[in-house]
C-alpha cells in the first residue's frame, strides 16, 4: 500500500482584521511564524517557497491577493489566471497553515492614498519597462508584513529585482523580518515556471525556452572567458531573435546588489544576467546569478 500522506487542512482567513489578531496570538503563543506572499495560481515554484517557509517557522501563511497596485492600466489584471480551489488544495499538500485571502476592497478600503516607494534600484530593469510595479509590489508587501507579522518572509529568485528591492525595504524600514531567497524552480526544458506561461500557445511554450537557453550561453561565454558584457548581451539577443515570437524587451548584466548595469566583468563580481522577453503577447522574465 502506498503510505498516505496526511495533509492538514489551512484555515482560511479574507479580513486584515482577522488575520493581524491570529498573527498576534501566534506570536504570543511562542510561535514563528513564516509568510510566502503571492498573487495564487499556484505552480511547484510557489510550492517551493512554502516548503522553504516551513523549514524556517512554526506556522506558514501563505497570502494570495492578485494585487492591482502593482500593473498598469493596460496589463493584465482583470485577466490574469484566478483559481482559488486548485490553489487551497496545493498550498495545503505544501503545509501551509494559514491562507490569507484578502480581496481588494479589504487590501486598499476607499479613500487610500499611502504609498512605501524604494527609489533608484527601482528605476531600472522592470522598472523602466513598468513604471508602477515595484511603488504597488513595496506597498503591499509592507502590508502583508503589517498584517501577517512574520519573522521570516520567503521569496523566489525569479523575481530577482524585487528581491533585492524588498531586502533594500525590510533594511531601510527596519523591518524585523528575515528574508529568505528560494532558487528558480523550472520546468523540466529550463523554462522557469510561471503563472504566466497559461497565456502561451503550444507552439509559443516551445518558442519561451529561448529565455533560459540564452542565460545558458552567456553563463558558458563567461565561463570561457569573455568580460565583456555587450558581446555577451549581442549573442543572447541574436540567439533570441531566431525565433519569430520573440520580441526583447530588455537584456541586462549588472552588479547584483546595485542592480547598475556593467560594462567589463572583474574577478570575483557578482553579476546579475536578466532579461525579459515577449513571446507572441506574454512578457516573460528570466535570470541567472554568477560569480565571475
Ligand atoms: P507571484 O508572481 O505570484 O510570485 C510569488 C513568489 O513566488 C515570488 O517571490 C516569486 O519570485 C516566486 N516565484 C515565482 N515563480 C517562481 C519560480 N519559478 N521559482 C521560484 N520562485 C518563484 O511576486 C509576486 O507574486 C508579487 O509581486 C508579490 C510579491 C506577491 C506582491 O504582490
Amino acid at each position: 500500500m502506498e503510505p498516505s500522506v496526511t495533509v492538514t487542512k489551512a484555515r482560511v482567513i479574507s479580513s486584515s482584521h482577522e488575520m493581524q489578531r491570529v498573527s498576534e496570538e501566534l506570536r504570543l503563543s511562542g510561535k514563528r511564524i513564516g509568510v510566502v506572499p503571492t498573487m495564487g495560481y499556484l505552480h511547484e515554484g510557489h510550492l517551493s517557497l512554502i516548503r522553504i517557509a516551513k523549514d524556517h517557522s512554526d506556522v506558514v501563511i501563505t497570502s494570495i491577493f492578485v494585487n492591482p497596485t502593482q500593473f498598469a492600466s493596460h496589463e493584465d489584471f482583470e485577466k490574469y489566471p484566478r483559481d482559488f480551489d486548485r490553489d487551497r488544495r496545493l498550498a495545503e499538500e505544501a503545509g501551509t497553515d494559514i491562507l490569507f485571502c484578502p480581496d481588494t476592497k479589504n487590501m486598499y478600503p476607499e479613500p487610500y492614498l499611502t504609498y512605501v516607494e524604494v527609489k533608484n534600484i527601482t528605476e531600472v530593469l522592470e522598472g523602466k519597462s513598468r513604471p508602477i510595479y515595484f511603488l504597488g509590489v513595496t506597498t503591499i508587501v509592507t502590508k502583508l508584513f503589517h498584517i501577517t507579522k512574520p519573522h521570516v518572509a520567503v521569496f523566489g529568485q525569479k523575481d530577482a529585482q524585487q528581491e533585492v528591492v524588498i531586502k533594500q525595504m525590510t533594511r531601510d524600514m527596519n523591518f524585523d523580518v528575515d528574508i529568505v531567497v528560494a532558487p528558480i524552480v523550472r520546468e523540466p526544458d529550463g523554462l522557469a515556471m510561471s503563472s504566466r506561461n497559461v497565456y502561451l500557445s503550444p507552439e509559443e511554450r516551445k518558442d519561451a525556452v529561448i529565455l533560459y537557453e540564452s542565460l545558458q550561453l552567456a553563463e558558458r561565454m563567461i565561463r570561457n572567458g569573455e568580460r565583456n558584457a555587450k558581446a555577451v548581451i549581442s549573442a543572447m539577443k541574436k540567439l533570441i531573435e531566431r525565433k519569430k515570437s520573440a520580441t526583447v524587451d530588455y537584456i541586462s548584466i549588472a552588479d547584483r546588489e546595485r542592480l547598475t548595469q556593467l560594462g567589463a566583468f572583474e574577478s570575483n563580481q557578482s553579476v546579475l544576467i536578466s532579461l525579459a522577453v515577449r513571446i507572441g503577447n506574454t512578457r516573460l522574465i528570466d535570470n541567472t546569478s554568477l560569480t565571475i
